[in-house]
């Protein structure tokens, strides 16, 4: 099954001759095989432009969002700042964690900072979703993964490595308010966004037959 470009039904694209449409189509499944989460330590400088991160939130907020609530928000973690964020992470993390165990807590601040300070951009996407809405809360969670994975795919096809990623400061309450994450809002992705050093290799992918049945199938 061919998927229809963005613009073959419609639009300023819509006289295009089927042939680019198969093209556009080509490249954009090749990347959505290809694509690979990028640890931030193979990452480095130059970052985003300030025209490509507006193209890559842009993308990112292009969601299904059920009942339009936009259940989402996006912090920018750049420039100078990310070293300010990393350390200042660190040092809560410390203060919670150093005494029961120093040495695996030297190594999770390490991980910490190493975050912040080897790519030139991190964002940080929030769930406000709102439990009263007459859109079910799962949903609107839904729809904040669908704005990380529209951001990891964005930034790959702008060339950028990227990874998804959670850890302790996604949760702890002392790092949460350091983020500006408010009360009732959860965050869905810590994503470091920069120019790759060092490819990763392929991991091994999930396997259709374990996890795909057809209904009604024997
Ligand atoms: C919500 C979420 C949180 C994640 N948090 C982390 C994390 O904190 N640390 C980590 O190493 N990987 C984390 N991962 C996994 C990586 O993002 C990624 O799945 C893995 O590196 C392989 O990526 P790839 O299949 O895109 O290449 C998380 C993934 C998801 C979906």
């Amino acid at each position: 099954m061919m998927l229809d470009s963005p613009d073959a039904k419609a639009g300023p694209g819509a006289e295009r001759a089927p042939r680019d449409a198969e093209l556009l189509n080509a490249q954009l499944l090749g990347l959505l095989e290809r694509r690979r989460s990028v640890t931030p330590l193979r990452l480095a400088e130059p970052g985003p432009s300030a025209d490509e991160i507006a193209r890559l939130l842009t993308i990112a907020m292009r969601v299904p969002d059920h009942g339009a609530l936009e259940p989402w928000r996006i912090i920018l973690v750049q420039g100078s700042t990310r070293e300010e964020l990393g350390g200042r992470l660190a040092n809560a993390f410390l203060e919670a964690n150093a005494p029961r165990e120093p040495a695996a807590a030297d190594l999770a601040v390490r991980k910490i900072k190493a975050v912040f300070a080897a790519a030139p951009l991190v964002v940080i996407v929030v769930s406000c979703a709102d439990a009263a809405a007459r859109i079910p809360e799962w949903e609107q969670v839904l729809s904040a993964g669908a704005v990380c994975m529209n951001l990891m795919t964005a930034a790959s096809a702008l060339g950028y490595g990227a990874t998804w990623l959670s850890g302790w400061a996604s949760y702890d309450p002392a790092a949460l308010r350091l983020l500006s994450v408010r009360p009732g809002e959860k965050v869905a992705g810590i994503i470091p966004i920069g120019t790759i050093v060092e490819r990763p290799q392929e991991r091994a992918r999930p396997s259709l037959e374990k996890r795909v049945t057809t209904w009604g199938a024997a």
